[in-house]
């Protein structure tokens, strides 16, 4: 993650906010602009499931930039302080920088970021800029062409996704971070080709544990490289030393390496679950707000907001969702063994 002095620390809660069941604040909202997306990573909408018949939402049923807005602003009053734009993949969403530009007006948000998977970002990076998004993170899992050919659910654009990042870069949006999930015979032998591709670069890769997100990416934990050992990996040709976090809730575990060129992370959700810390709401692109990535139920905005719904009673709907929040699902993750497993809200839907 970024270094402290590229990111100040957000106040923890607003006078208003209201922590949920086991004390944490809202200070940070997840917005899926788009459930559809131009890859197929098998880990996340594999082809078998996401194939020419699946039925996406329609265009109707995504919330508008008018509505984002209005619940952004409602999230904001609550303690909301970041606000990360994913999908899907949020650069399909027609327009995407008129919405940067309304979120990033709004009073007390102190950081607006984009996660995509970087093929269009090089023709979109300096309007993003320009309309106000501060930060970009983009998702790359290999350097190699066949690999990313696999994960990407056979699409190529590996040229053009290092496009985006170059452009990302001059448009300004820095620190530009990388999200490398990574995967036990997959591609764990080429993570230190990314360290070293992108170390002294300015880019800050994080290395993710692949997770059991949703209920088609037909997890098997035999795939996860925990992070401990591919840090150990990367240390032994590039000694690192640990980073303190910047702030309360940040999911990664930061390094600098010892020579100052820079920093990696690492997003240990299997290993070592931060439920304890976890400060974020998602809102899926058709404006259900979600407490939890693994969560199984959210609470439907959409509906009231098209009847009318004054903001006080939205309000009451936000506040009372958060408050009643108990997920710890990462924590809870190895124990439930043998009992049928509740149904998750997929990754593309609620937004990465
Ligand atoms: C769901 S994507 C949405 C944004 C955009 N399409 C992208 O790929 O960056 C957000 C992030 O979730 C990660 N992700 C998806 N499925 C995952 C899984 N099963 N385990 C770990 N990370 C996953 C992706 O690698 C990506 O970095
Ligand atoms: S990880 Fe991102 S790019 Fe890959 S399928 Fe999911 S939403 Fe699309």
């Amino acid at each position: 993650m970024e270094a402290e002095s590229d990111n100040p620390p957000i106040p923890l809660t607003a006078p208003q906010a209201t922590p949920d069941a086991r004390g944490r604040p809202l200070t940070d909202l997840r917005i899926s602009v788009m459930d559809r997306c131009n890859f197929r990573c098998p880990y996340c909408m594999p082809r078998e499931t996401f194939g020419d018949h699946y039925r996406f939402l329609a265009a109707a049923e995504r919330l508008s930039f008018e509505e984002i807005t209005r619940l952004a602003r409602l999230f904001a009053t609550q303690g909301v302080r970041k606000i990360r734009l994913t999908g899907g993949e949020p650069l399909l969403r027609s327009g995407l920088a008129d919405l940067v530009g309304e979120l990033s007006a709004i009073d007390g948000v102190a950081d607006l970021a984009l996660t995509t998977n970087g093929v269009l970002l090089a023709q979109h990076a300096a309007e993003l800029a320009a309309h106000g998004l501060r930060r970009v993170t983009v998702s790359l899992d290999t350097l190699d062409h066949e690999t990313f050919r696999r994960l990407s659910g056979g699409f190529d654009g590996l040229e053009r996704v290092l496009d985006g990042i170059r452009a990302a870069l001059e448009a300004g949006l820095q620190p530009v971070k990388l999200n490398s999930v990574i995967q036990r015979g997959v591609n764990d032998g080429q993570a230190l080709d990314l360290v070293r591709h992108f170390r002294g670069s300015g880019i800050v890769v994080r290395f993710i544990e692949y997770m059991d997100v949703g209920n088609r990416n037909d997890w098997n934990p035999a795939l996860v490289v925990p992070s401990r050992e591919l840090r150990d990996a990367i240390a032994g040709e590039f000694p690192l030393k640990p980073v303190a976090g910047a702030y309360r809730g940040e999911v990664a575990e930061r390094y600098a390496y010892e020579d100052g060129v820079g920093e990696i992370g690492f997003i240990s959700s299997v290993s070592q679950p931060f439920c304890g810390d976890c400060t974020r709401a998602r809102l899926s692109s058709d404006g259900v707000f979600y407490t939890c990535l693994f969560a199984t139920r959210g609470t439907d905005l959409r509906t009231p907001l098209r009847a009318g719904a004054s903001d006080e009673e939205l309000l009451g709907l936000l506040r009372s969702t958060w408050r009643r929040r108990e997920d710890r699902y990462s924590e809870l993750r190895r124990l439930p063994i043998g009992e049928a497993k509740p149904r998750k809200i997929e990754m593309y839907y609620i937004g990465g």
